[in-house]
């Protein structure tokens, strides 16, 4: 998920790597590591843990010599971040290094046949079970790299990007993908000699050469310092190389080509929830599988509760995860603010659960309350996207939520993959507890895969947002407006137009309007009613009648195809149906885009806004 360069020709190597992973630092990382090749054809490997200066300070003293090399800056998915874990990756014959972004799914499996063949592994890495696949696939089946990547391979399932570096031969660097990304830019020296860069994206690049081959899925490519470029796919099958000219700048280019990380982030939900849900979802079988839950079956099987703590946006996915588990898995649950929660003596028992959520595991008063629920007893669980964080390592079992690392300041992709665990744990939960029928269950195991493709299909059906954002710069107020699983959904729509354009902005339980809220309704009230064909739809539409009474302005999430809501609106977006509990994951994404675009037409800096932090660590 983090970074990968690459460079073979005739400089050093080191200081273009070096220079490469600085500019790959805005995706952020636990770790960074190097390898070359020199010319007594040692494999060199250094790494360490935190800033990409670090590891400059631990090579400084070493041998960085070498014409070929590669580099990778980590954002751990398996293991914490340590040096150990830190890529490249040497295979047991030191023959081979290597350097991966994704996730390898079936590396358990993996991995038991290779120690079966007498491979031992150093590492917590699904990484690690890739450099020694190739390494036995190389010499039992007596071939060169090139082949024996593409063999070793077709056994892999998941997500990756993968450079590799042989001992052996140091005037070749081969490298593949499968779901993550990864260029080749090719280019000519001072002296005209070829040489080709590698990076998981372009910035490591532009710098040297505007010319770059785009790896496509599946294909594996090698680059031999003589210059010449060879792609084959999984198949075997030979690939002509699509040379493209880089157009963006540096800047365009760490953001994606988008204007602002927030709004990246936004768009690669789709991709991040699929991410989260692999692996997790045993497709054929139409089974959960988590491991953090099956492990303390007994824990999930005689709780009396379940109490989770959060903050902010991770409490507002909490919220929807107390909804789903309550309904699901037939456990009580409790949702607290970590800030009070930590302070008010609460009532824990030892068959409790105190679950904390948190998008950087960081969150001081989050860790504060999982520290109260272990000096109760209580197990504790952990739902973080960063690996090896405070909470995660404060916690007896968890589930990482795996969206990638989340830049802006606003909770975007983070929350939906909180909602989606949730789900996933809810689900994983009844499956123990026998509380869904089979049927049920299937169902919406299979609803919950297609949830990628509707975010997609929401952000490509909802394309006039920026325009019509622009009439609500002037507004002072918005209200928020759900019901049941769209309560929360209000909760956060709300939080992301107040954080990052400064209006005030409330959210609240549609029915709940008329007991208060309804007093500040006008004709400059701006009101977002969350509004499905599901669940309590005529009376939300109850709801919106009572604000049209009262000249406020509607503007609706609403199913596609619906009429009575989107007659009654100024404005609608739509989403696709979905089953009630999974709504959430949709009827977010168009408050996202309306908070991003109002924010952005009043001149907002959204990924980094006045007062706040990405990381609260402090009270
Ligand atoms: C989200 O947009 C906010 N910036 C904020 O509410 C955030 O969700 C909160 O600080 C909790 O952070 P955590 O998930 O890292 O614990
Ligand atoms: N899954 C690998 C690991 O945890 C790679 C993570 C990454 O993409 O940085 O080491």
């Amino acid at each position: 998920m983090c970074g990968i360069v690459g460079y073979i020709g005739e400089q050093e190597a080191y200081p273009i790597l070096i220079k490469g992973l600085h500019r790959l630092e805005y995706r952020g990382y636990d770790s960074a590591g190097v390898s070359m090749i020199n010319a007594k054809h040692d494999l060199n490997i250094y790494k360490a843990t935190g800033k990409v200066a670090a590891l400059e300070d631990k090579c400084a003293a070493e041998d960085t010599t070498g014409n070929i090399g590669i580099a990778h800056t980590r954002w751990a998915t398996h293991g914490e971040p340590n040096t150990v874990n830190a890529h490249p990756h040497r295979s047991q014959s030191g023959n081979l290094s290597l350097v991966h972004n994704g996730i390898i799914e079936n590396y358990k499996t993996l991995r038991t046949k290779l120690e079966n063949e007498g491979y031992t592994f150093c590492s917590d890495t699904d990484t690690e079970v890739l450099v020694q696949l190739i390494e036995y696939t190389q010499k039992s089946q007596q071939c060169d790299l090139f082949t024996a990547v593409q063999r070793a391979l077709k056994h892999v399932v998941g997500a990756y990007a993968i450079a590799i570096l042989e001992k052996e031969n140091p005037d070749q660097l081969v490298c593949a993908r499968k779901g993550s990304p990864l260029v080749i830019g090719v280019g000519t020296d001072a002296r005209g000699h070829k040489e080709f860069y590698l990076g998981s994206d372009a910035t490591p690049i532009v710098e040297y050469t505007k010319q770059v081959v785009y790896l496509k899925d599946e294909e594996i490519a090698l680059m031999d310092r003589s210059g010449k470029l060879e792609i084959i796919n999984l198949s075997n099958v030979h690939q002509t190389p699509e040379m493209h000219i880089l157009s963006l700048s540096l800047d365009e280019l760490e953001k994606g080509g988008y204007p602002h990380f927030m709004l990246k982030e936004i768009w690669e939900q789709p991709n991040a929830l699929r991410t989260c849900i692999r692996g997790r979802i045993h497709v054929q079988a139409k089974d959960v599988l988590l491991s953090g839950i099956t492990d303390h079956k007994e824990k999930f099987l005689n709780a009396r509760r379940i109490i989770i703590c959060a903050c902010g946006t991770s409490w507002h996915s909490a919220l929807i995860g107390k909804y789903f588990i309550e309904e699901a898995a037939q456990i009580p649950v409790e949702v607290e603010y970590a800030s009070e929660f930590r302070y008010r003596n609460p009532v824990i028992y030892p068959d409790d659960i105190v679950i904390a959520v948190s998008q950087s595991g960081e969150t001081a008063d989050t860790l504060a309350a999982i520290q109260l629920g272990e000096q109760k007893g209580a197990f504790l669980y952990g739902i973080c996207n960063v690996i090896g964080s405070s909470i995660a390592r404060a916690t007896q079992s968890g589930t990482y939520i795996h969206v990638g690392p989340e830049i802006g300041v606003a909770s975007t992709k983070a929350f939906t993959g909180q909602v989606t665990t949730l789900c996933l744990i809810g689900l994983a939960i009844a499956k123990e507890k026998h509380t869904l029928s089979d049927e049920m269950y299937h169902m919406l195991i299979d609803e919950l895969q297609t949830i990628p493709d509707k975010i997609q299909w929401t952000l490509e059906n909802n394309q006039g947002i920026d325009q019509f954002a622009q009439m609500f710069t002037y507004c002072r107020n918005f209200l928020f407006l759900g019901r049941g699983y769209n309560y929360p959904v209000a909760l956060e729509g709300a939080l992301k137009l107040k954080e990052i354009s400064y209006i005030h902005a409330e959210g609240y339980p549609a029915a709940e309007m008329k007991h208060g809220p309804i007093a500040l309704v006008d004709e400059e009230m701006p009101c977002v009613f969350i509004a499905p064909k599901r669940g309590m739809y005529d009376k939300v539409v109850s709801n919106i009648q009572e604000i049209k009474s009262r000249k406020g302005k509607i503007i609706s999430v609403v199913t596609e195809g619906d009429k009575i809501v989107s007659d009654m609106s100024d404005y609608t977006f739509v989403i696709p149906d979905t089953r009630d509990c999974f709504v959430p994951l949709l009827a977010v994404i168009p408050l996202q885009l309306l908070s991003y675009y109002v924010a952005t037409a009043k001149g907002r800096n959204v990924d980094q806004p006045r007062n706040l932090a990405k990381s609260v660590t402090v009270e």
